[in-house]
């Protein structure tokens, strides 16, 4: 894997050395309004206007998932073509996952791929979306259901951007951390729970290793099977529930943060793991103590099992038809894929879930 990941708070610095390196026909920003107002223009201004990075075009879109779709990046190919990019220019993505997932799409396909940089301004983002080669829009109801593999020349994660995210947004990322943590060691699971992300102090030097670290378990995942055929399903560690209630959430009219139904989810796949897989009682326990004060309980009955059952079984990543696969855990940092468990035995999981939380 080539993809470069700085780790610093000095974007523009870093923005600047990889343009002179690239040496790029043309650059072109791809943000959203309110990146662009909070972030792109007023930090990266002294490197914009009458800077080095001067001669940059910066297109805008109306933020939120509801645009991540192939009309939209049709305008961004048509901003392409008037801007005069070439297959040698340069797109720079500044934002969350819909304009990572969307602008490494459109540099993908445009002129049969150009080089694309990304820097997340959330922490889902730095994570997660913006690392690792996905990318792709959403299409016909369907989440990512269009897209390709490729990388991004380089990533540029930087940690007090995430200062002005809502409190909401930095927990939605923060259960990804959760997730690698687990995947990752013991170690890491006992710091990630020592973390208070809500009164962070992001400009601190401790959390910028703690985002490498994050990053660092995803990145050897992905080495190893960049095209998920097998070990990069670890990464749907909590996703099979956690989609479930996001897809329950949204249909009942109230839907979740992304991150949220994965805390929710975390939970759920430990369960699953304790049960099946052998992990230990005491991990469960403080997993869910954690999950439930910081992210409060997600309210479902038994009544609300067959609609999430319904849902697991059309998850995207389930491939058989009769059983659920999901990532299990048999101990912390030693991840198991493709477990198939029978509905019987995910609804005694979701009974645990339940118990767990009181309801
Ligand atoms: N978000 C999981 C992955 O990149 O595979």
């Amino acid at each position: 894997m080539s993809q470069k990941i700085f780790f610093t708070n000095n974007v523009g610095k870093i923005l600047e050395q990889l343009h002179d390196k690239l040496a790029p026909s043309k650059t072109m920003i791809l943000t959203d309004n309110n990146v662009d107002e909070q972030y792109v223009t007023p930090i990266l201004s002294p490197v914009l206007v009458g800077g080095p990075l001067e001669d940059i075009d910066i297109m805008s879109i109306k933020p939120g998932e509801e645009h991540k779709n192939i009309d939209e990046v049709k305008n961004v190919w048509k901003f392409f073509e008037e801007y005069g990019m070439t297959r040698s220019s340069l797109l720079i993505n500044i934002g969350g996952g819909v304009i990572t997932d969307m602008g490494g799409f459109a540099a993908s396909c445009f002129k049969r791929g150009i080089r694309f940089i990304n820097v997340p301004t959330t922490i889902l983002g730095a994570v997660d979306a913006a690392v690792g080669g996905k990318t792709g829009v959403d299409f016909n109801g369907f989440k990512n259901e269009i897209g390709v593999f490729n990388e991004a020349e380089a990533v540029i994660i930087s940690s007090w951007v995430f200062e002005s995210l809502p409190h909401q947004e930095r927990l939605s990322g923060f259960a990804e951390m959760m997730k690698h943590a687990m995947l990752s060691s013991a170690e890491d699971f006992d710091e990630i729970l020592k973390i208070n992300v809500i009164d962070n102090d992001f400009y601190e030097g401790v959390w910028l290793p703690l985002l490498e670290k994050s990053v660092g378990v995803k990145r050897r995942i992905v080495k190893a099977d960049p095209t998920e055929k097998g070990l990069r399903k670890a990464l749907n560690l909590g996703h099979t529930a956690g989609h479930a209630f996001e897809s329950f959430a949204l249909k009942g009219g109230n839907p979740i943060p992304h991150g949220y139904a994965v805390a929710w989810g975390l939970v759920v796949a430990a369960v699953l793991s304790n049960v099946h897989r052998g992990l230990p009682s005491s991990i469960l326990y403080r997993l869910a103590s954690f999950v439930k004060e910081k992210y409060g309980v997600f309210h479902i009955t038994c009544d609300d099992y067959p609609e999430l059952l319904e849902f697991m079984h059309h998850d995207k990543k389930n491939l058989t038809a009769d059983a659920v696969r999901f990532t299990l855990l048999s101990d912390l940092g030693s991840p198991e894929i493709d477990c198939s468990l029978s509905d019987e035995e995910i609804s005694v999981g979701l009974d645990v879930f339940r118990d767990l939380f009181g309801i």
